[in-house]
């Protein structure tokens, strides 16, 4: 690419990071600031232990964030939070999680997470379609959207085949009894997630976030001369084929693929491990690795619209106020950053960036 027509600034309107796992306890402060120091908005995932199944727990985790936040921060930074679909979610609860979306916008809808398909799944659904039909006719008909984890768990499905397939065997049946349900295909990984929801019907309410690692590497990073725990996370990256797609759908103007990291701290030790977590660690230096993703493919100039513009529009909320600037300048990710005494090894650590957040 000719590095001639590279800006040596970008501003970009605050974004919207439409998945983030803040997790909560001592860490909450550094991962909520780090998210806010980059994001006007975030939508928070749910899947604590025990998990946030309800309006009113939903509400006690929002306030711990704004708690850990400084005072300009508070008034600059927005968590939406959602609730843990569970085979027990009532229509009552769809109906307050509207209720509070109207009245104060704190809460704003549904993850689903597959038995067993990722951290902290034990307690979700096991037969989406068989057991959800009360809380999913609540969703639709109150415009709730539901934020899909989707892989099916079957074992005897390939690692690598489990989003392509979850879509054969989840997407169509749930879309086609539900047609009006507003989905969100979370951390899209493949070309068949791509390709999906770029030729849904132009109608239908669905959308996809994709995270900076899915759109910087392929499976090839986690292989690279050892086993590199820092690139594993759930959905696992896939070939280089399905990156290139995925790059192409960011970066096409589609506002149904949006900004969303999936960034999913664990500590140093429990990644480098014989049985290591799965999660990338990107809230201190999203936007330096999206820009650089986009600029790979000389596509900087669509970034603005897929960090805020997408999301806000999809989910019907405000879009943040105010701006972020990055500069052209080289620097190095270090190797571990410390959150609250824990030791958390960022995505790409050690490599050098050429857009740095000022
Ligand atoms: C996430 C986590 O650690 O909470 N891990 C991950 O690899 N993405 C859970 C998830 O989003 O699957
Ligand atoms: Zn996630």
């Amino acid at each position: 690419m000719n590095t001639l027509n590279i800006p040596k600034t970008l501003v970009l309107d605050k974004p919207i990071d439409a998945h983030v796992h803040l997790r909560d306890g001592a860490i909450l402060a550094g991962t909520a600031n780090a998210t806010a120091r980059q994001f006007g908005a975030a939508i928070i995932m749910p899947n604590l232990k025990p998990p946030i199944t309800t309006v009113a727990q939903a509400l006690v985790y929002h306030n711990a964030i704004m708690a850990v936040l400084p005072q300009n921060f508070a008034t600059l930074f927005k968590p939406y939070m959602c609730l843990y679909l569970t085979e027990h979610t009532t229509a009552d609860e769809v109906q307050r999680v509207a209720d509070n979306f109207t009245d104060t916008g704190q809460v704003i809808g549904f993850k689903l997470y597959p038995a067993g398909a990722t951290t902290n799944s034990d307690a979700g659904v096991r037969d989406l379609l068989a057991h959800c039909d009360t809380a999913l006719n609540a969703m639709q008909r109150l415009n709730i959207p539901l934020l899909v984890h989707g892989e099916v768990t079957d074992p005897n499905v390939d690692l690598f085949d489990r989003e392509a397939v979850f879509i054969d065997r989840v997407m169509l049946p749930l879309r086609a009894a539900y047609p009006a349900l507003k989905v969100v295909f979370e951390h899209i990984t493949t070309l068949q997630a791509a390709h999906y929801v770029r030729d849904a019907p132009a109608n239908e309410p669905i959308a996809a976030s994709i995270t900076p690692q899915h759109l910087l590497y392929n499976r090839n990073a986690i292989f690279t001369g050892g086993l590199r725990p820092h690139y594993y996370c759930l959905p696992v990256l896939k070939r280089e084929a399905h990156r290139l797609e995925l790059l192409k759908a960011a970066t096409s103007a589609n506002p149904r693929f949006f900004l969303g990291t999936d960034t999913a701290p664990h500590a140093k030790h429990l990644k480098e491990s014989a049985c290591g977590c799965a999660g990338c660690y990107t809230s201190f230096h999203a936007l330096e690795l999206y820009a650089t993703a986009f600029e790979s493919v000389g596509a900087l100039n669509q970034l603005n619209a897929f960090a805020s513009q997408h999301a806000s529009d999809f989910y019907g909320i405000p879009k943040p106020t105010g701006t972020v600037t990055l500069q052209r300048q080289n620097w190095t990710i270090p190797d571990t950053v410390e959150v609250a005494g824990t030791a958390i090894v960022p995505l790409a650590a050690g490599d050098t960036l050429a857009w740095k957040m000022v």
